[in-house]
């Protein structure tokens, strides 16, 4: 049903064997000096609703004041409980016991269970509320066993971006690149009466460890910052704050000019410098916990410091110097190209994956320290395989961000199963040898790597008003994996995954291993479909990136190309021929990606120009490869709604879910096959070499 979709995970439907821990619950919960609205609170209500869903037991919350003692006066009872607190708060009452605790991080949380009692204490507010929505999770999986953990999160930043316009209108409607209907927050240019779904979404966020919302498209309307929308905004912060989600906001570079009239927006003219300081005044005066700021500066015709021949370190230090008395952040975008001076004809080394490094070029060590950089996981665009972007590797004073997509923009647009966890995996895994030490991406964005205090994930996320969020249940794994993996990298794809079934759905053994199942080769089975060998996700390049169109790719401006003719195909990125883009990574990286025979076959054309008969290291031509890999791809697709289909009746499938995600896989199934023969078509029509196997082209 559609409060089945609304609550996602949290559904807290009833486990299995829920007797077998009925013996093991406490029978009330006692909250540490909790305030109505705050994440303390919060969570004595959260863990009522689950326990009580999961296992039909209703608990008592008991409310105990700043010095431990009831405040709701039943006194006597002396049971079994959860106490669930702040560290700080149960210090003032047990002060012996609190000694034993470990040392937390921010946002960490310390839950230890034992017969019957448990003690859930966060680092601060909302690291207790992180707590309890973990032993939520395991109960919800049947697990009421006895156990202690201690958890700090891996990185302090981690965010959501939400594209969502203050209005319709724009062309890709009201929230940019959103498949999920219309904005949560935002409606005809104001912000909505009705903000429900805001907090459901804060909640969900909470659930996975998420602590901040960029609430407005990265190409941001200055109206944004006028006073009726300000007070909008500040009812948005009212609705994330009981689950200790922070509201961000993103701007436009040009606000001081387009909205506040000034005849420049020069970031060292002081004038600008004092109309941003008085404007986020304004903002923190409404929301004194806002967390910050998103600028995407000079790219895709938006403006930015570059406008004046200022660097981006101008431009983004401006905000932080704004930000700075307030705490806050200032998130500067590395997403910086210029969609329009790339010439593929006449420019053999024109390419676009250079520009982040060649525009940040210079800069690390010349921004404040409330500045973080967000970095594209790939030098392009959210494509189905690229390497990590190189830039990782050149911020070493400066903190950075991996910006990862939710919302499958070029992935299938929630239309196709597409599971990114192992693919997000791949990129954080990635050792890129900085100093010729190990130099994993995760590790350099925690600040691990180079001893930094900020750094983290950002993920565009672009929910909905749809009653399933993003458009189709099955998308919302990845939202899960997100959350769970900014909190802690090392968890598996796979792990997480079970855990979200068991959640959304039931933890019946099938359901859970079928759908394990189809998630786990959704990746794979895509980019076998849409674009293979490190040639990017084939679709239509100008038309909202939806669908095939291998020929859409070349011969733009956008410079996403593939540079294929009817002998050859690949992007020449060595640095002794081609756009010198390899030559970007830390030595051994470069010398690696520098020659064919050491760059992976799935990054062959992303690296390579290479004759369409080049032999793989797989032994296969490139033509041959991508032909059965399209009628491979193809292949496991068909088989996803028969999987589905045997999951008809169990635990968990109510009819409503089941329908929806079958007639989703229904359509993937179908499209697989366009996918499959557009491309294949393609490529043969260019290169006039049969397939072995006789399957394409005319007969
Ligand atoms: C992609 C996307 C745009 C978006 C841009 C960005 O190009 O298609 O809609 O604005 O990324 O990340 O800024």
């Amino acid at each position: 049903a559609a409060e089945d979709g609304l609550a996602a995970w949290l559904r807290y439907a009833r486990v299995d064997n829920a007797k077998a821990c009925l013996g093991k619950l406490p029978s009330s919960i006692v909250t540490l000096n909790a305030t109505k609205g705050l994440p303390v609170y919060t969570a004595g209500q959260e863990l009522a609703q689950g326990i009580q869903g999961f296992f039909g037991k209703k608990l008592d919350i008991d409310e105990h004041d700043e010095r431990g003692k009831p405040r709701n006066n039943r006194p006597g009872k002396k049971s079994n409980a959860v106490t669930v607190g702040t560290v700080a708060a149960y210090k003032a009452s047990n002060p012996r016991e609190a000694a034993k605790v470990p040392e937390l991080g921010d946002d960490g949380f310390y839950l230890s269970v034992s017969r019957g009692n448990a003690l859930i204490l966060g680092q601060n507010e909302r690291g207790a509320l992180y707590g309890a929505f973990r032993w939520l999770a395991l109960l919800g999986q049947g697990n009421c066993s006895d156990f202690t953990l201690a958890s700090t999160p891996d990185a302090p930043i981690r965010w959501v971006n939400q594209w969502d316009n203050l209005q319709d209108g724009g062309t890709h409607g009201s929230v940019e690149r959103g498949y999920g209907g219309d904005s949560i927050f935002f409606w005809d240019g104001y912000v909505r009466p009705d903000l429900t779904r805001a907090g459901q979404y804060a909640r969900l966020l909470a659930s996975i460890g998420l602590n901040a919302v960029v609430v407005n498209n990265v190409n941001a309307d200055p109206r944004t910052l006028t006073p009726e929308l300000l007070d909008g905004l500040a009812r948005i912060a009212d609705e994330f704050r009981p689950y200790g989600v922070q509201l961000a906001m993103a701007l436009n570079f040009a606000s001081p000019q387009t909205l506040g009239g000034l005849d420049t927006f020069d970031p060292l003219e002081d004038k600008v410098q004092a109309w941003w300081d008085n404007i986020t005044n304004e903002i923190y005066r409404r929301i004194p916990d806002m967390a910050g700021y998103l600028v995407k500066a000079n790219s895709e015709g938006q403006p930015g410091p570059m406008t004046y021949n200022r660097t981006l370190a101008d431009g983004a230090n401006m905000f932080g110097r704004s930000l700075k008395p307030h705490g806050g952040i200032i998130l500067f975008r590395a997403f910086v190209y210029n969609h329009q001076t790339l010439n593929q004809t006449l420019d053999w080394k024109a390419d676009r994956a250079r520009a982040a490094v060649d525009y940040f070029d210079g800069l690390d060590g010349k921004f404040l320290d409330n500045v973080v950089v967000q970095i594209k996981y790939g030098p392009i665009d959210f494509q189905v395989r690229e390497p990590v972007s190189p830039l990782f590797a050149h911020l070493v004073k400066t903190p950075t961000a991996i910006e990862l997509q939710i919302t499958q923009e070029y992935l299938g647009q929630q239309a196709h199963l597409v599971y990114l966890a192992p693919m997000w995996k791949e990129l954080l895994d990635f050792d890129l040898r900085v100093d010729g030490k190990e130099s994993r991406t995760k590790d350099i964005i925690s600040g691990k790597r180079f001893n930094r205090k900020l750094g983290g994930y950002a993920g565009v996320v672009n929910v909905g008003t749809n009653t399933t969020w993003l458009g189709s249940h099955l998308a919302m794994s990845n939202l899960y994996a997100y959350g769970r993996l900014a909190w802690d990298p090392e968890v598996t794809s796979e792990g997480i995954l079970r855990e979200w079934i068991a959640l959304t759905f039931s933890d019946d053994r099938k359901v859970i291993d079928v759908i394990t199942r189809m998630s786990m080769l959704s990746w794979p089975t895509y980019e076998n479909y849409t674009g293979n060998l490190g040639v990017q996700t084939l679709t239509d390049i100008l038309l909202g990136h939806y669908g095939p169109n291998p020929g859409s790719q070349d011969g733009n401006p956008w410079g996403q190309w593939t540079r294929a003719d009817s002998d050859s195909i690949g992007m020449d990125r060595t640095v002794w021929n081609g756009t010198g883009f390899a030559g970007q990574y830390p030595p051994e990286i470069a010398a690696q990606y520098e020659h064919i025979e050491t760059t992976p076959d799935n990054l062959l054309l992303w690296f390579h120009h290479v004759p369409y008969t080049h032999v793989l290291k797989s032994g296969k031509t490139v033509i041959q490869h991508f032909y059965d890999a399209h009628y491979a791809g193809a292949a496991v697709a068909q088989t996803f709604p028969t999987l589905w289909q045997s999951l008809r009746g169990r635990r968990g499938i109510d009819k409503e879910r089941y329908e929806h995600v079958l007639y989703r896989l229904n359509y993937q199934a179908g499209h697989a096959l366009v996918w499959r023969d557009s491309v294949n078509n393609f490529y043969f029509n260019k290169s006039s070499i049969p397939d072995e196997l006789g399957r394409v082209g005319n007969h």
